[in-house]
C-alpha cells in the first residue's frame, strides 16, 4: 500500500471513529442516526398514527412492551441515582426500542419554561407564569408560549414537554396556582389547550396535568377530594375537557391525590369512564412521579405508564400480571399503542429533535411580549400612571430585589436562571425551595426609561430607611412578593415577611405610592386605600422588567384582566383555612401529611371563584375579569342570535390612547338549572385606536350553556331564557339581552 493509500485509509478511519465518538457517544438516542427503516412498514407516513402504532405493537416482545410502560427511575432528579446513558437529563425517561426504530422519550418538566437548564449548561427562557399569561385571555399568546417551550426543548434534543397544568383555582392559596390558568374552566381550558398546541407545533410531545382535583398541595398525596359528579364535570373536569379537545395532547398526567376514595392514577371513573370514554382521549395516561400505587388495579383502571418507574409496579409485577392473566395482553397492547400513536402523531419518530443552540434573544422577546399582555393594572388613582415626566424626576424603588431581578415560581416548574440567582448568585442549578430571581432588573429598566431622573433603590429590609427614601422622592414604587412553589400552599392570603407593614410605611411617607406585586396567586391588600397605584405583575419571566417599565412609562397600554378573583381576606373563601393544614408545620413538608383526610368540595361545588362570590353575595377585593387601561371603553348594542347562539355588540375607545380591551360575555342559565351565578361564555381582545369602534360577533361557548346530566352521562341544553350580559369584567356587565332556547 502506498503512503497516500495508507494515509487516506487512516484519515478515513479516524474520521469515522471521530464522528462515531461525537455523534453517537454523547447524543440522546432520538438524536442519533436513524436506523434502516426499509424493513419497518410502520415508518410509512401515509398510514395513520394508529395504524403505525398497531404495526409496531404486533412486532414487539412482551419485554419490549413492558419496557415502554415505565420509566427508568428518578435519575437526574435524585442524585446520585443513575442517569440512563441515552436520556437527555429530563425528569423522566422511557427507554426506546432501537431495533424497531422507536426512540426513547425524555419527559421534560416545562410548566413555565424548560427545567434543568443547568445540567449541561443549557439555556431556557423563563416565561411569565401561566397564571400571569392567562391574564391576556389570548389564545394566540398561549400558542406562542407553548411554541417557545417546544422550540427550546427541541433545541435541547428533547422530545416531550410535561407542562400543561390546568387545575382551576379552587384553592387560592394553592402553591401551584402560578403553573395553572385561573379559576374559570372555559378560559383555563382554552388557554392551556392552545399552549399545548404550541408545544406540539414544534414536533415535541405535549401533556396536560394534574388530572384531577389536585387543587391544593397540603397533603397532596393523601388528600381525598369529595365532589359530586355534576359539579365535578362542570368545574375541574371541564377545564380538562376543553383543553384536551383543543390540544389532543400526547399524554395526560394523573395526579397524587384521591378522588372519592381512589387515587387518581387508579381511578376507574376519572381515567376510563371520563378521560378515555367521554373525552375520547387517544394519548396515554402517565402517572405523576411516584403517584402509582398498584399494578393490576392501576392497569385495569386506566393508567398507561408509571413514572419515574422505580416504585416497581409496571415492570416485573406487570409482566407477571400479564403472564398470569390478571391484566389482559390486550390491555398492555392498548397502553403501548397509546404511547406509540402519540409519538407518531407528534412527529418525534419521523422528525426527531436535533440539538441546536437555543435562541435566547427570540425567547426573551417572546417572553416580554407575553408579559406585556399579562400585567394587570388594578388601581390607578389620580392617573398616577403612566408616570409623568415631573413625577419621575426622582423615583424610589423599594423591595423584592428590584435592583437586580424579578421573582420566579419554584418546585418542578423552576427554570434555572442564567448566571444563577440574581439575588444570591452561586454555582449550580436551582434548589427546590429557593426564591430565584431572574436577571431582568426593574431598577435598570426604569433608569433607561428615565435617564435624567434620580432612580434610587432601598431593599425594604429596613422599613424606616425605605420610608425615608420614599419621602425624598416624587414617586415611590414598592415591589412586594409572594414566593410560591410545588409541595406547599400559602397559609394565608397575606404577603409574607412583613411586606404589608413596608407598604403602609412607604405610603405614609409618600402619597404617590405604587405597589407592584410579584406573586403566585391572589393576595390580600390591607393597604389598598392608602396607595395610588397597584400593578399585578405575577412572576413576569425574563422580559418582566422591560415589560413593566414599558407599562409604567406608558409605552404599552395595560390590557391584562384577572383570571382569578382576589378575595379581601380568607373569611370570604369557601374554606377559610386550607383543608388539612391543621397540625402540619407550614413549609416544604406540607405535602407529606401522613394521615389521609377528606376535603369536601361539595360546599362550593362548581361555584369556584367568581361564581362563589356572586352566589354568596360577597364583594371581593378585585373581581374576576377586572383590569384597568390608560384609555376608556364604552360598550353598546348587545343583540343575541337565538338560532346561531351568537352575541353581537360594539366596543368603542373613548380615550386618547390606543388600547386593547378584553370584552367579556356571561350567561346565567334558566331557572331549571338552579344556579344563582353566571358563567363566562365568550370573550375577545379588541384592539382599538382612540375614538375607534368595533363590532364584535362571538359564539357562546356550548359548554357554558349546558348542564351536566349525570343520569344521561352527558351535557344537556335546557330550554328557557338565558340572561346574557357583556362588559369589561364579571362584576361590570352593562349590556343585557336574552337568549331563547326552545
Ligand atoms: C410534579 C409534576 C412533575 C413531576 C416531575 C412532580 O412532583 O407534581 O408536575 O412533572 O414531579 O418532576
Amino acid at each position: 500500500m502506498s503512503f497516500w493509500q495508507q494515509f487516506k485509509r487512516f484519515s478515513a478511519l479516524s474520521i469515522v471513529v471521530g464522528f462515531a465518538v461525537v455523534s453517537f457517544g454523547s447524543l440522546p438516542a432520538h438524536a442519533q442516526a436513524k436506523p434502516d427503516t426499509s424493513k419497518m412498514p410502520w415508518m410509512n407516513k401515509a398510514l395513520s398514527p394508529d395504524e403505525r402504532a398497531d404495526l409496531v405493537v404486533h412486532e414487539m416482545t412482551l419485554d419490549e412492551k413492558i419496557q415502554m410502560v415505565h420509566g427508568t427511575g428518578w435519575g437526574v432528579l435524585r442524585p446520585p441515582d443513575p442517569v440512563p446513558a441515552k436520556s437527555n437529563f429530563a425528569a423522566g425517561y422511557m427507554e426506546g426500542i432501537e431495533r424497531l426504530g422507536i426512540p426513547g422519550i425524555d419527559l421534560a418538566d416545562s410548566a413555565v419554561g424548560a427545567r434543568m437548564a443547568a445540567y449541561q449548561s443549557r439555556y431556557a427562557t423563563l416565561l411569565p407564569s401561566t397564571l400571569g399569561a392567562a391574564s391576556s385571555w389570548d389564545p394566540d399568546s398561549a400558542f406562542l408560549y407553548g411554541s417557545v417551550i417546544g422550540r427550546e426543548l427541541r433545541a435541547w434534543g428533547t422530545n416531550m414537554s410535561i407542562g400543561g397544568g390546568v387545575n382551576i383555582t379552587r384553592e387560592p392559596r394553592n402553591g401551584r396556582n402560578f403553573e395553572y390558568a385561573g379559576e374559570d374552566p372555559i378560559l383555563a381550558g382554552t388557554l392551556t389547550g392552545n399552549l399545548e398546541k404550541g408545544v406540539f407545533s414544534q414536533h415535541v410531545m405535549s401533556d396536560i396535568k394534574h388530572y384531577a382535583l389536585n387543587d391544593q398541595e397540603t397533603g397532596r398525596t393523601v388528600v381525598n377530594a369529595l365532589l359530586d359528579k355534576k359539579a365535578l364535570r362542570e368545574s375541574d373536569m371541564l377545564a380538562f375537557e376543553v383543553s384536551i379537545a383543543i390540544a389532543e395532547p400526547s399524554a395526560v398526567m394523573c395526579s397524587y391525590n384521591l378522588y372519592e376514595g381512589d387515587h387518581a392514577c387508579e381511578n376507574d371513573y376519572l381515567l376510563n369512564e371520563v378521560l378515555k370514554k367521554d373525552f375520547k382521549f387517544k394519548g396515554w395516561v402517565v402517572s405523576d412521579w411516584g403517584a402509582t400505587h398498584s399494578t393490576v388495579k392501576s392497569a385495569l383502571n386506566g393508567l398507561d405508564q408509571e413514572m419515574p418507574g422505580d416504585e416497581n409496579y409496571f415492570n416485573a409485577p406487570l409482566k407477571k400480571a400479564v403472564e398470569g392473566g390478571q391484566v389482559p395482553t390486550a390491555r398492555l397492547d392498548d397502553m403501548v399503542h397509546r404511547i406509540l400513536r402519540s409519538m407518531f402523531a407528534a412527529g418525534v419518530v419521523d422528525d426527531p429533535p436535533v440539538r441546536t443552540v437555543v435562541d435566547p434573544f427570540r425567547g426573551r422577546d417572546n417572553a416580554q411580549h407575553i408579559a406585556e399582555e399579562s400585567i394587570v393594572l388594578l388601581k390607578n388613582s389620580d392617573h398616577i400612571l403612566p408616570l409623568k415626566a415631573s413625577a419621575s424626576n426622582s423615583i424610589a424603588i423599594i423591595g423584592s430585589h428590584a435592583d437586580v431581578g424579578v421573582l420566579s415560581g419554584g418546585g418542578s416548574a423552576q427554570v434555572d436562571a442564567p448566571g444563577g440567582n440574581a439575588a444570591d448568585p452561586k454555582a449550580g442549578g436551582s434548589g427546590w425551595t429557593e426564591h430565584i430571581y431572574f436577571p431582568s432588573s426593574p431598577l435598570k429598566n426604569f433608569q433607561a426609561h428615565s435617564p435624567h431622573a434620580s432612580v434610587r433603590y432601598a431593599n425594604g429590609a429596613d422599613v424606616a430607611a425605605a420610608a425615608q427614601l420614599a419621602k425624598s422622592s416624587a414617586v415611590a414604587i414598592v415591589f412586594v412578593n409572594q414566593p410560591m412553589q410545588e409541595g406547599m400552599d400559602a397559609v394565608t392570603l397575606s404577603l409574607p415577611d412583613n411586606q404589608d407593614a413596608l407598604v403602609e410605611a412607604v405610603s405614609k411617607a409618600n402619597p404617590n405610592t405604587i405597589v407592584v406585586i410579584e406573586n403566585g396567586g391572589p393576595v390580600s391588600m390591607p393597604w389598598i386605600q392608602q396607595v395610588k397605584g397597584v400593578v399585578e405583575m405575577w412572576y413576569p419571566g425574563i422580559g418582566g422588567a422591560q415589560a413593566l417599565a414599558n407599562i409604567l412609562f406608558g409605552d404599552v397600554n395595560p390590557s391584562g384582566k384577572l383570571p382569578v378573583t382576589f378575595a379581601k381576606d380568607e373569611s370570604q373563601l369557601p374554606h377559610p383555612v386550607v383543608p388539612g393544614l391543621e397540625g402540619v408545620p407550614p413549609g416544604p413538608n406540607q405535602e407529606h401529611k401522613v394521615a389521609p383526610f377528606d376535603v369536601n368540595y361539595n360546599s362550593e361545588g362548581a361555584r369556584v371563584g367568581y361564581k362563589w362570590f356572586e352566589s354568596t353575595n360577597k364583594q371581593p377585593l378585585f373581581p374576576f375579569g377586572f383590569g384597568l387601561s390608560y384609555t376608556t371603553y364604552v360598550y353598546s348594542g348587545l343583540t343575541v342570535d337565538d338560532a346561531k347562539r351568537t352575541v353581537h355588540f360594539t366596543v368603542r375607545n373613548t380615550g386618547k390612547q390606543e388600547g386593547t380591551e378584553i370584552a367579556q360575555v356571561y350567561v346565567a342559565l334558566p331557572a331549571a338549572a338552579k344556579e344563582n351565578y353566571k358563567r363566562l361564555a365568550a370573550w375577545q381582545r379588541v384592539k382599538l385606536a382612540p375614538g375607534e369602534s368595533k363590532e364584535v360577533t362571538l359564539p357562546l361557548h356550548p359548554l357554558s350553556l349546558t348542564v351536566f346530566n349525570t343520569d344521561q352521562n352527558g351535557w344537556q341544553l335546557l330550554s328557557g331564557e338565558y340572561n346574557v350580559t357583556a362588559g369589561p369584567s364579571s362584576s361590570d356587565t352593562p349590556l343585557k339581552a336574552t337568549l331563547h332556547v326552545q
